[in-house]
């Protein structure tokens, strides 16, 4: 077999990029927000399609706003490679885009080094992967894998009644989203580079992970509702306080992650809201946001079924209402051999530390794995900081990470 290709990345140009991008932000430096189709995400877009024409790529945009960079290959078939720009707020710079910004730096250094791909190979900035403005994670690529409707997610709302239809078509992306959803074989591989978001390759000092699967994650809100009233006139038998079994539900789902039998289980109640939130009046609505993951479906159910029993029991014995909303409940997948192996061999090549690993945070990966044989590759997270404006990933940790995709796809679209 002849040896792998190797390329050289200008690690400082990377890192400039990832900075400049950064700029473009709801929130002061150092942390990033970058909300779907808000003025920023549009600017930072912006940004992202000069250096995809910067580093020769033919620039298409569908319906729902996913953007792709072409590089043109002499014969059949495509290679997929990319991952989000849009940002949490408050968060940090590396999650997400390090595999656009990374993977057009991929490019130009495969050009550099002389390569000319015989598949096509497509960058791609899929249009939101945080759940921030819409609720759910992963629209762009959610649909490309045929998880979920074009006519669900175009009637999405945000908290400001604006549905997903509307936002969009403000953007300037018009058209049936049915358009956007992937054919068979539309590609033949697709590898995202990012952020571990863990401490795993920090601890066990290595530069590379091999993503061998990804967590299942599921999220639903739970709102309980009661007639509240003045917090000094009504005597406590009188009470339907909504928050008592928030309360109860918080501490649940912390317990039932830590005691679960798999390591994997994770539960966080990420949204507390409270109604009418005044200090001498009894709460009378309380919504809640929860977000259960696990490698494994079987516990995570359990948590979540044994959650909402819970909920529905205390929320009886108050005299409260509770009403339960499933966002997403995905399941596991499990990453491409060949991609794997590939990734591997490219690590190996360049004297790069590796293991294979799970991934704890979902990726676009996710759901385009659902049609297509798929593989990531994690470089390191200072001290496993992520989704907080310390994330931090080194020039030098994100070059490893970007000649080790340029080596894949190299290989990939062979
Ligand atoms: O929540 C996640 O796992 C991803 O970072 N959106
Ligand atoms: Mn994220
Ligand atoms: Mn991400």
């Amino acid at each position: 077999m002849p040896p792998l290709l190797q390329v050289d990345v200008d690690a400082e140009r990377l890192k400039a990029e990832i900075e400049q991008l950064a700029t473009f932000s709801e929130t002061p430096a150092p942390s990033v927000t970058r909300i779907l189709f808000t003025p920023t995400d549009l600017a930072g877009r912006a940004y992202v399609k000069e250096l995809m024409a910067d580093a020769g790529l033919s620039i298409r945009e569908d319906p729902a706003g996913n953007i792709f960079g072409r590089w043109q290959g002499s014969g059949e078939g495509s290679i997929g490679t990319g991952s989000h720009c849009d940002a949490i707020p408050h968060a940090g710079r590396f999650d997400g885009t390090l595999g656009v910004l990374g993977a057009i730096a991929a490019v130009r250094a495969l050009r550099t080094a002389g390569y000319t791909p015989k598949k096509s190979i497509d960058v791609i900035m899929f249009t939101s992967e945080e759940p921030t403005r819409f609720g759910i994670g992963c629209s762009g690529s959610r649909l490309m894998g045929g998880a979920i409707t074009p006519e669900t997610l175009d009637a999405l709302r945000d908290d400001n009644g604006i549905s997903f239809q509307q936002a969009r078509t403000q953007a300037g992306y018009e058209g049936d989203l049915a358009d956007v959803v992937l054919a068979p074989e539309q590609y033949d591989h697709f590898v995202e580079l990012h952020i571990e978001q863990g401490p795993v390759l920090e601890a066990n000092r290595l530069d590379i992970g091999v993503v061998s699967a990804i967590a299942a994650p599921a999220s639903f809100t739970i709102d309980f509702r009661g007639k509240g009233g003045h917090a000094g006139a009504v005597l406590m038998p009188d009470r339907e306080d909504a928050l008592i079994p928030a309360g109860i539900l918080i501490a649940a789902a912390e317990k039932l992650a830590r005691d679960s039998a798999s390591d994997d289980s994770v539960a966080t109640v990420g949204i507390v809201q409270v109604a009418p939130g005044a200090v001498n009046s009894i709460p009378r609505h309380v919504h809640l946001a929860f977000d259960v993951r696990d490698t494994n479906l079987e516990t995570r159910e359990s948590i979540i079924s044994e959650l909402q029993r819970i909920a529905h029991s205390e929320a009886d014995a108050r005299g409260l209402s509770c009403e339960v909303n499933t966002i997403n409940s995905d399941p596991p997948v499990t990453t491409d051999a060949r991609v794997c192996n590939v990734v591997a061999d490219a690590a190996t090549a360049y004297g790069l530390g590796h293991q294979p690993m799970v991934s704890r945070a979902y990726h676009d990966s996710l759901f385009i794995a659902r049609k297509v044989p798929t593989g990531m590759i994690f470089v390191p997270s200072a001290a496993g900081i992520s989704h907080r404006p310390d994330e931090y990933t080194s020039p030098e940790e994100m070059a490893n990470g970007t000649a080790v995709l340029a080596t894949t796809l190299a290989e990939l679209a062979l």
